[in-house]
């Protein structure tokens, strides 16, 4: 394994961002990782594992060693009358799995297509849109353990999933996942909790098949979302405020209409609608920006610094406390 020094990553993070790494590697195959990690461990320096660089802003230079991981395959572990399960390698790009499922006929990821990222960091976040989350579908995951240094497979209920988070987030830095088990169906049912989705396939007579499914996803998305590769951005930036249901009504009796959406016992407010509140939808600071169709993404329309997209977080952050006394958390991994 080559370690390179002073490498530029921005080919490596979606908001594109200039910064540098002090030392950089390529991580293909997971024999490797120890010898990454000791590399950092033993010069004491930070230690990064990153995927496709999707959820990640760079505000200064690394100091330390960033491992980018590499190894992709997808392969058939088990099946039965209804369930294919599917063991895939963290480096597998996402959306080369949803191509798997769908050209495979099995049902579980299409809501969640187009999403950017490797799938080694899907569970790390729990990601979701469109009424699924991965923890939905996920079996298992596989992981190596930088504290112990040894291999450990979590079942579901053991990555402690919620909303946006999970053990590997919790623990940040601990665990490399080295590949992740899917449970999908062989019989489709479409999930059309998301309202939007629903009313996009029934307005257009669409009929709800597992490609259909997934190509009105992506219309969705096409919509409302910055294209990744053509405009700097790391989706949601901020993840939405989940209130006790007494907080919820102590804020809709201060401020009278509030959109919202059940999550457990807990109601989930849209940062997208307070952040435009706010007045910040489709602002823009120098190549610093809120996305002008949802402003709950920041975007870098060419050359922003990370600390200017860092400073329009803040921004809104301090505007959304002001008016509403809520406390937005990025979803992004700061550096
Ligand atoms: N809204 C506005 N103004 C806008 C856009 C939205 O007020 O310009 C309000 C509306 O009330 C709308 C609500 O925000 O009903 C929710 O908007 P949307 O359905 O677009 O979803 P979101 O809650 O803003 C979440 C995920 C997205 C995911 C979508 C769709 C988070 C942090 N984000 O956004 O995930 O694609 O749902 O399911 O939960 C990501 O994580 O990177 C991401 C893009």
């Amino acid at each position: 394994m080559e370690i390179y020094k002073n490498i530029s990553l921005k080919p490596y993070n979606t908001f594109n961002i200039e910064a540098k790494t002090a030392f950089f590697c390529i991580i293909d195959n997971p024999s490797s990782i120890t010898q990454a990690f000791d590399f950092a461990h033993t010069r004491n320096i930070p230690f990064l594992i990153l995927g496709a660089g999707s959820n990640i802003l760079f505000t200064r230079n690394f100091d330390g060693l960033i491992a980018k991981f590499d190894f992709k395959g997808i392969s058939i572990v088990e099946e039965n009358k209804d369930n294919v399960w599917l063991e895939v390698k963290a480096g597998t790009d996402w959306e080369d799995l949803i191509d798997f499922s769908i050209d495979n006929h099995l049902s579980g990821l299409e809501n969640l297509t187009l999403i950017p990222g490797k799938v080694g960091s899907a569970p790390i976040q729990n990601i979701g849109a469109y009424g699924v989350e991965v923890k939905d579908v996920l079996h298992a995951v596989t992981a190596f353990d930088l504290q112990t240094a040894q291999y450990k497979t979590f079942s579901r209920e053991e990555c402690n999933f919620g909303y946006r988070t999970s053990r590997f987030k919790e623990e940040r830095g601990r665990y490399f996942i080295t590949s992740v088990t899917f449970r999908l169906s062989k019989a489709f049912s479409p999930a059309l909790s998301y309202e939007g989705l629903k009313k996009h396939i029934e307005s257009r007579g669409i009929q709800p098949s597992l490609e259909n499914i997934r190509n009105a996803v992506r219309d969705i998305r096409r919509q409302k979302l910055p294209e990744v590769g053509v405009i700097g951005s790391a989706g949601s930036f901020f993840k939405n405020p989940v209130l006790s249901l007494s907080d919820f009504e102590v804020l809709l009796r201060r401020m009278g209409e509030i959109p919202h959406f059940e999550s457990g016992n807990n109601i989930k407010v849209p940062a997208a609608w307070l952040i435009e509140q706010c007045g910040f939808k489709g602002i823009r600071r120098g190549d610093a920006g809120v996305w002008p169709m949802q402003p709950l993404v920041l975007v870098n329309y060419g050359n922003a610094r990370g600390e200017e997209i860092l400073s329009l977080a803040h921004e809104i952050m301090e505007a959304v406390k002001n008016k509403f006394g809520l406390a937005l958390e990025p979803e992004v991994n700061i550096i």
